[in-house]
Order: structure tokens, then sequence, then C-alpha cells
């Protein structure tokens, strides 16, 4: 979704601005622009890749060493060269850049047209960049940073903003409500971004601003208040993230890094949480609210995305091993409807951003109500990390290709080890059931690696099924999250039209649309359901459809009526997702390869949904 950079310092602000806009594209983007100001503000912007937002900078050099850059994800008005950002205000003054979403800019449009405003594009935004210069020019004894607040105030919805005035070189003005925003604190420099990953080749000091904070940057610090203009002191932190972790280390995609990865992000996930010896789970980020976890009556997950796949996941497991109800909602519903929770409740939202606004509205709306409100977040000291009592980081690494892949891994395996944990302390599972777990737990990054290893298979199999129209993906129990999953990272990458479904309800259905066209990929890995898989794999074969099946490698009643499988190592019923969502996986990639997709950028996507 939309990005922000900015830069103030001595340096060319142009180069690593671009530079920054470059690391901010696996974000998801239709347009990218810059703004500098060097005398005069100077703007360059327009449809498509930074790529060519670069070489009209390269044609026609921007000097200046203060300014902010812009990739936006198209919310009011179509992705082109007018509305891309920055916009600028109708002396030429003002410019600035904007995530989030306007939402009285009708009535804000209105009020200054008939104060003579000229509007050139069709955005929420440029609504705020013309409100601040009417409140600057028009009211009395109001200086720039009052202007802003001003007009911060008459705005309903959700921004991150760096503005910029052409009197005023020295600063940059940013305010966040809903968007994130972080200050990278440089020596004699400062920079500005959305997200760390532009900063962190420069600093690794960052004051992450919070909603409702404004802060005026100049070369040499910042000053960070409410927009009410109480001044505030905020905490430097470090950042954890390195530049090697967001480059492609010579993989021709960030997906197919980030699939690879696993095998070592997995252990990073379980690394110093598995108590071999002992057979016990350490969760330190859980510590102080464990008994209430334990005495929960139920539990509330909420998510979106492959996180809400992984919600599900955690609704099986929790429930099996720790027997409590789980109830699994999507953040975007839960925010919406009557929300019976308070008090004694408990929530656990999932993200890997840790910014999608959906999942932040839910727990917020579960944190008002009472309810103990806890996180598993990939990216630290995001939004959503910040704002639970407690939580688990999935440590998974920054992952850069939109469809999600290694945090969905790390997330189950976070939810694995809650499971276990409160099953323990509950009695709910045998000591010798916990046991198994565990040291099964602790060889899964290992029978990743053998998947991986022998993933030249799937490579061959998508070379079969690059133009199918459609896939359906079938599972039961554990595995049915994983069918939807699979359906998932397929026709976000492919543009391929797939469905996940739990392997009997095709029957009431998906079935109608099984024919010699129709690829159908049964999940079938889980021991107690393997009789029952059989039998639906019999009514797809019945049917002429193309059996793809994943099954576990003793699994021969069901590779023998399959036309194409691959084979997962044995492990226990509840661990098998681990391994059986790896070549789904692979073989969206590959066919997302295959039919020249742009696999770390979908058309359309976004890698952290900050508007609703
Ligand atoms: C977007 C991403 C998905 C992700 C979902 C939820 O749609 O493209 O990959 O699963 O948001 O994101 P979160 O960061 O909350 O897990």
């Amino acid at each position: 979704m939309c990005g922000i950079v900015g830069y103030i310092g001595d340096k060319k602000a142009s180069d690593i601005i671009i530079k920054g806009l470059e690391r901010l594209e696996y974000r998801g983007y239709d347009s990218a622009g810059i703004a500098l100001v060097n005398g005069v503000l100077e703007i360059k912007k327009g449809k498509g890749k930074v790529a060519n937002l670069k070489k009209m900078v390269r044609d026609h050099p921007m000097n200046g060493n203060v300014g902010v850059g812009h990739t936006r994800w198209a919310t009011h008005g179509a992705p082109n060269d007018i509305n891309s950002h920055p916009h600028v205000s109708k002396s030429g003054n003002i410019a600035l850049v904007h995530n989030g979403i306007i939402e009285n800019y009708v009535t804000l449009k209105k009020e200054l047209q008939s104060k003579g405003h000229t509007f050139y594009s069709d955005t929420d935004t440029e609504v705020v960049v013309q409100l601040i210069e009417e409140i600057y020019q028009n009211g009395k004894d109001i200086d720039f940073e009052q202007a802003v607040q001003l007009a911060l105030k008459q705005i309903v919805g959700t921004y991150g903003l760096a503005i910029l005035h052409e009197k005023e070189p020295d600063q940059i003005i940013v305010a966040r409500k809903g968007s994130p925003l972080l200050i990278g604190v440089g020596e004699g420099e400062m920079f500005i971004a959305s997200d760390a990953s532009p900063i962190v080749e420069h600093t690794q000091k960052v004051v992450y601003l919070d909603d409702g904070e404004m802060a005026i940057i100049n070369k040499d610090g910042y000053e960070v208040k409410t927009i009410d203009d109480v001044v505030l002191t905020k905490e430097v932190h470090e950042l954890s993230l390195s530049l090697e972790e967001i480059e492609k280390k010579g993989y021709p995609h960030f997906m197919l890094k980030e699939i690879f990865e696993q095998p070592e992000s997995i252990a990073d996930c379980l690394r110093g949480r598995l108590d071999l010896e002992n057979n016990t789970i350490q969760l330190g980020g859980l510590v102080d609210v464990i008994d209430q976890l334990t005495d929960a009556k139920r539990l509330i997950i909420a998510a979106c995305g492959t996180s809400w796949h992984s919600a599900l996941l955690g609704e099986y497991l929790i429930e099996h091993l720790a027997k409590i109800p789980v109830e699994v909602e999507y953040a975007s519903e839960f925010r919406y409807r009557e929300q019976l929770i308070g008090e004694g409740d408990v929530m656990l939202v999932i993200s890997q951003s840790g910014e999608t606004a959906d999942t932040l509205a839910a727990l917020r709306e579960a944190k008002e109500r009472g309810a103990l409100v806890l996180g598993i977040c990939n990216v630290v000291g995001s939004t959503i990390a910040r704002e639970t009592h407690a939580g688990v980081y999935t440590h998974a690494g920054p992952e850069i290709g939109v469809a999600s892949t290694k945090a969905f891994t790390a997330q189950v395996s976070v939810l694995i080890m809650i499971a276990i944990l409160l099953g323990q302390k509950r009695n709910a599972i045998s000591e010798d059931y916990a046991t198994k777990l565990i040291q099964e737990l602790n060889r899964i990054p290992q029978k990743v690696k053998q998947i991986l290893d022998n993933g030249d298979t799937l490579e061959d199999m998508a070379k079969l099924f690059t133009y199918a129209p459609n896939f359906l993906y079938l599972g039961r129990t554990y595995n049915f999250p994983v069918a939807l999953e699979g359906a998932l990272k397929l026709k976000e990458i492919s543009y391929i039209h797939a469905e996940g479904y739990p392997a009997a309800e095709m029957k009431h259905g998906p079935i109608a649309l099984i024919d010699e066209m129709m690829p159908v990929v049964v999940i079938a890995a889980t021991d107690h359901t393997n009789d029952k898989m059989i039998s639906n794999i019999e009514e797809v074969k019945a049917r002429d459809g193309r059996l793809i099946a994943i099954a576990g490698e003793n699994n021969e009643a069901v590779t023998d009526l399959a036309e194409f499988s691959s084979v997962i190592p044995e492990t226990l019923d509840c661990l098998t997702p681990l391994l059986t969502v790896i070549p789904l996986q692979l073989l969206s990639y590959y066919i997302a390869v295959n039919r020249g997709c742009d696999v770390d950028q979908p058309r359309n996507l976004a890698k952290s949904v900050t508007v609703e």
C-alpha cells in the first residue's frame, strides 16, 4: 500500500528518496512521485513503477537536500499521473504526500471550492494541501505549523502525512493518525518513512510516531508534539533489521527467497522457546498474562488474509490441544458488528506487518471493551505490537514478497507453541503427547528443507498447469486452512481463479465445476481423516478432475490415485500444515513465473493494508 520516504540533510535528497522508494516497492503501488525544495518546490510524478520516476529524475536531475517521495496505491481516483502524489497547493508553495483515507473529503472539498479553490485530481489527498493553504493564508497570525495543526483537526479519517513548504526549506512536517510513520535519526540528517526498510541503510535509530502526533523535522533534530501542541519526549528505538535481510541475495524474486528461507525462519521462531530437555514451551512475551490466558473461557482470534488462515489453524490447534473454545473473525467484519466481548475475554490478533488497519481496529475495539488483547506479529515495533497488552513475535525476518510465505509458517509455529503451552497448563494433553509434539516440532525445519530440496517436481508440474483457468484446493481438518492458503497464494500471484474448500463440502457446489480441465489439489496428510479424503479423491476422479496430491510419504493409497503427487515427510497430524503448505507455495510461484506475472508485486495488491 502507499509508501512515504523523506530526507533532510546535506546529501542529494533525490538519490536517497528514489532508493527509499525502491525499498518500499514491495508494499504494492501503482504510481510514484517526489517533491524537493531547492529554492523553489520541484515535483516529478507519474503512473507506473519507481523505475519511470527514476528515469524522469535522471533525464532532468533534481537538486536539493530536502524532499519527500511517495508510492501510491489508488483508493480515490484512478492510478494516473495527476492523481499521483505529491499534491501541491494552489499557490504552488506547499506539497504533501499522504497515506490513508480522508473520509470527510467531499464536505471539505465543497467548502474549499466555494472559497475559490480549484481541484486538479480525483484524490481525497488534495483536499488536505488546499485546506492547509486556506488556513495559512487567511488565518490571523498563524504560522505554517499552526496551519497544519488546524487543518488536521478538521480532517476525519486516517493519515500519514509529510509536508514541505517552499518558504520553509529547512523543515519537513509529518503527522500520523492510523497510518504508520517513523523518523530515522541520523547525524546532521534525518529520514522519514512509512516503514523501516528505506531507513535501515542510513541509520538504526528510529522514533515511531503514534496516532495524533506530528513532528517538525530539520537536519539536526526533530520535535514531536501532539496536534494540540503538547510537546512530547519520545523513545529512540534501535532497529533490529539489517540491510542484507531486505535484499534478494541472488534469488530472482523475494518470494522464492522467502520460501527457501523457511527452514531458518521456522527455526528462528522456535529458538529459545522449545525446552527440549524438560519438554516445555517458553514464551517470554506471554509470561505476564499466562494465568488469564490459561483460565480463558474462550478466545477470539481476529486477522486478515493469510494471517486469517493462520487464525483458523489456531482454532483447530488450540481447541484440540488446550480445549479452549476459539472463535475466528475476519477483523474487518468483527469491527462493524455486534461485539460480544468484554472483561475476562481474550482477543488474539495475528498480523505479519502489525499495521493492517482492520486488525488494528478490531484490537482497539476489544481493548476498549475491557478484553485482554494479545498479538502475534512479525514486524518488531509495529503499531499492533505496541498496542497489544502482550504477545509473541514470529521472528521470521522481513517479508518483502506481497504473497506471505515465511510469515505464515512462523505464525503457525507460534500458534502450535501457544496451544501446547496452554494444553500443558490446563492439563488438557498428556505429558507424553506434549513431549512428542515438542520434539517433533524441533524436527520441522529439517523436514521443510527436505521438501524444498525436492522442489523440482513442482517446477515440472507447474509447466503442465500454467494455463489452467481455475484450480480447486481441498483439505480436511488441519489441512483445510492450508487449502484456503494454497488457493490464495495461487490467485494472488498468478491471477488464476482458485478456491479452497473443506474436502467434503465440495459436494455442495464446487463438484459441479469438475471436469477434465479442472486441476484439483488434495491435501491428504492427516491420518485420522485419510479414509474420508480417499473417498473425496475418488469423487473427483470419477468426474475426470486432474488430481494433484500433497500426501504423506507412506500414503500410497492417495498417491496411487493421483495423477501427480508431491510427497511430504511424515509428521504428527497437527504439525502437517507446516509441511503441506510448502509445495503449494512453490506450485503457485512456478505457475506465476511461467505466466510472466510480477510475483513480488502482484497487480492491485499491497503488502501492508493500512486502509480499511
Ligand atoms: C495483505 C497482504 C497479505 C496479508 C494480509 C494481512 O492482503 O497482501 O499477504 O496476509 O494483508 O496482513 P498482515 O500484515 O496483517 O498479516
